[in-house]
C-alpha cells in the first residue's frame, strides 16, 4: 500500500474525532423512552457488566497501571512460550517473567489465559520432542500455575496456512499418522497430536480438580468464508477437530490478527462462525485481536474503529463469547507496529486513547443483543457425522467425581467456575447414572447479589437466588454414564454453588 493510502486514509478517521461519535451516541440515548444505564468508563467494566472479559496481551516490563485499569484478562506476550520455560526434557526453566504476570493478574483481579503448551513456533528446547516429552511438559507447565489460569492455549496454529484445511506439515504435526488412510487422523488408529495432547491436559486438569479450561487457538479461522465469498476451509477443519475431540476441548480461540491478506480478513459471517463453534458446547473467545488499521485493499469496512466495533458486536451477539484479547496496548509496542492495529497510542505507560478504543467501549457498553446480527443464512456445517474419538492406550477419565449422590438412576451435576470482578463463568456438566435419562433439570441457589445475564444449552427460570435450568432440544438425552455441559454467565459473586440435578 502507498504512504499517500495511508495518508488518506488517516485523515478519514481524524474527521471523526471520538468526542462527535460519544455526541451521536447520546442523541440517541436522548430519543429512547428508558433511562439508559449510566456507561461504564473503562473496558473491564463495560465488558464486565455485560459479561465477558476484556484483556490484553502483556509483558513482564511494560505492567503499567493501564494494564489493571482497563483490562480484566491477561495473556503473557511471549513469557509462557516453550522457548521460554522449557528444558528439553519437558521440565520447567527460566518461570520468572511468567509468575510475575500471573502475580499481578492476580492482583489486579484478572483472569490469565496460559499461552501456549504445544506450538510450531518459538518451541525452543522442545522442538522435534516426542510426544512423551511433549506430555511431560504439559503437565509441568499445568501443574505449575494450576487454577490460577483460567484458560490454556493447548494447542496453537496446528492448520496450515493458505486455506487449505490441511494440518501443518511441521513438526510436531509430523508426528501424525493416518493408519487407514481415510485422509484424516480422528480414527482409533491414527497419531493426533492435537488430541494425544488435548488428552494429556484434560487428565492433568481433572487430577488436580483444577477450573482450567482448555482451549485451541488459531488464525484465519474467524470467519465462514475468505475474501470473495470462498469457504473458509481453516475455519472447517478446525469445526471438525473441535467436534471430533469435543470431550477434551473446551474452548476455542480465534486469534483475529485481521489484515490485508485475502485469509485474514473481517467478513460478515463472523458472527455466525462465532455461533456454530458455540453451539458445539466450547467458549469462544477472541484471543489477539488487532486490526490493520488500513484495510483499503479488502474495503471491509469504514475505518478501523468500525472494524472493531464489528468485531466486539460480533461477539456479544453469541452468548458463548465470552471474552475479547487485544494483542498489546499501543501502536508503536505491537508486534505489528507498522499495522497501527490497537487501541492506544503512545508507549512507556503513557498511552493515548484511539478512535477504536472508544467505538470498542461504546459497543461494550450497549452490552450483548443490542443490535440485530448481520444477515447470514444458518450454517448447515458441511462435514459428516463424527465418529468419538478413541484413545487405545490413556482413556482419560471422562467425569469429575459428582457433588451429588450418584444413585444407579437419575442424574448428578456439578459446576466449575471462572470469576472475575464482578463476574463469573459457570460450567454445568450434567451426567447420567447408570441409566439413560430423556430429559434433566438442574436446581441452584446464587449467593445474593448474583445475577444470571445469559445462559446456553440450557432453558432457564429465574435469574437470582433459586434458579432452575433444563435440557434443550438436542441435549436431554443422555446415555448411562455420559455426561452433557451447559453453561451460563452472570454479574456478582458465585461460590459454593450446589447443583441438584433431575431427571426427567
Ligand atoms: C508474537 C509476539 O507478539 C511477538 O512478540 C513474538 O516475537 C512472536 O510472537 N500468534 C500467536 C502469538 O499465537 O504467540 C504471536 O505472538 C502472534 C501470532
Amino acid at each position: 500500500m502507498t504512504s499517500d493510502l495511508r495518508q488518506r486514509h488517516k485523515f478519514a478517521r481524524i474527521a471523526v474525532p471520538a468526542a462527535v461519535l460519544l455526541l451521536v451516541g447520546g442523541a440517541v440515548t436522548v430519543q429512547s423512552s428508558a433511562p439508559a444505564a449510566a456507561a461504564e468508563t473503562t473496558l473491564r467494566a463495560a465488558a464486565a457488566k455485560a459479561g465477558l472479559f476484556f484483556g490484553v496481551a502483556a509483558s513482564p516490563n511494560r505492567l503499567y497501571s493501564i494494564v489493571g485499569q482497563e483490562f480484566n484478562q491477561l495473556t503473557p506476550e511471549n513469557d509462557m512460550k516453550p522457548d521460554r520455560i522449557a528444558t528439553s526434557s519437558g521440565g520447567l526453566q527460566n518461570t520468572s517473567g511468567a509468575d510475575t504476570l500471573v502475580n499481578h493478574a492476580q492482583s489486579n483481579n484478572m483472569l490469565v489465559r496460559g499461552h501456549t503448551l504445544v506450538w510450531h513456533s518459538q518451541a525452543g528446547a522442545l522442538q522435534g520432542a516426542s510426544q512423551a516429552t511433549l506430555n511431560t511438559f504439559i503437565g509441568n507447565a499445568i501443574n505449575r500455575w494450576g487454577s490460577r489460569i483460567a484458560y490454556w492455549d493447548v494447542v496453537n496454529e496446528a492448520l496450515e496456512d493458505n486455506n487449505t484445511g490441511r494440518r501443518r506439515n511441521q513438526w510436531p504435526h509430523t508426528m501424525n499418522r493416518d493408519a487407514n488412510g481415510d485422509g484424516d487422523y480422528f480414527d482409533a488408529g491414527d497419531t493426533d497430536v492435537i488430541r494425544d495432547s488435548f488428552i494429556r491436559a484434560k487428565q492433568v486438569v481433572q487430577a488436580g480438580g483444577l477450573t482450567t479450561k482448555l482451549c485451541i487457538n488459531d488464525y484465519d479461522v474467524e470467519g465462514l468464508t475468505v475474501q470473495g465469498g470462498t469457504p473458509n476451509r481453516k475455519a472447517d477443519a478446525l469445526y471438525d477437530i473441535v467436534r471430533n475431540y469435543r470431550q477434551y476441548i473446551d474452548c476455542v480461540g480465534f486469534q483475529a490478527h485481521f489484515n490485508d491478506n485475502p485469509n485474514s480478513i473481517i467478513t460478515d459471517d463472523l458472527q455466525a462462525n462465532i455461533q456454530r463453534f458455540a453451539d458445539l458446547g466450547v467458549e469462544v473467545h477472541i484471543t489477539e485481536l488487532d486490526i490493520d488499521d488500513d484495510l483499503s485493499n479488502n474495503d471491509i469496512g469504514t475505518g478501523q474503529a468500525e472494524n472493531y466495533r464489528k468485531v466486539v458486536r460480533a461477539c456479544l451477539n453469541v452468548a458463548q463469547c465470552t471474552g475479547i484479547t487485544v494483542w498489546g496496548i499501543s501502536d508503536s509496542e505491537s508486534w505489528r507496529s507498522s499495522e497501527r492495529g490497537l487501541l492506544f497510542t503512545g508507549g512507556n505507560g503513557s498511552y493515548q486513547k484511539k478512535s477504536a478504543y472508544h467505538a470498542v467501549l461504546d459497543e461494550l457498553n450497549k452490552g450483548r443483543n443490542s443490535t440485530p446480527p448481520p444477515s447470514t443464512p444458518p450454517v448447515t456445517p458441511s462435514v459428516s457425522p463424527s465418529t468419538p474419538p478413541v484413545n487405545p492406550t490413556t482413556p482419560p477419565p471422562t467425569t469429575p467425581p459428582p457433588t451429588t449422590p450418584n444413585p444407579t438412576t437419575g442424574c448428578s451435576a456439578t459446576v466449575s467456575l471462572n470469576s472475575w470482578t464482578g463476574g463469573f463463568v459457570a460450567t454445568v456438566r450434567v451426567t447420567a447414572a447408570a441409566a439413560p435419562i430423556s430429559g434433566w433439570s438442574v436446581q441452584l441457589t446464587l449467593p445474593s447479589g448474583a445475577t444470571v445475564t445469559n445462559t446456553w444449552n440450557a432453558n432457564r427460570t429465574g435469574s437470582s437466588g433459586t434458579v432452575q435450568f433444563s435440557n434443550v432440544s438436542y441435549n436431554g438425552s443422555v446415555s448411562a454414564g455420559q455426561s452433557t455441559e451447559f453453561g451460563f454467565q452472570g454479574v456478582g459473586t458465585a461460590t459454593g454453588l450446589t447443583p441438584v440435578c433431575t431427571a426427567a
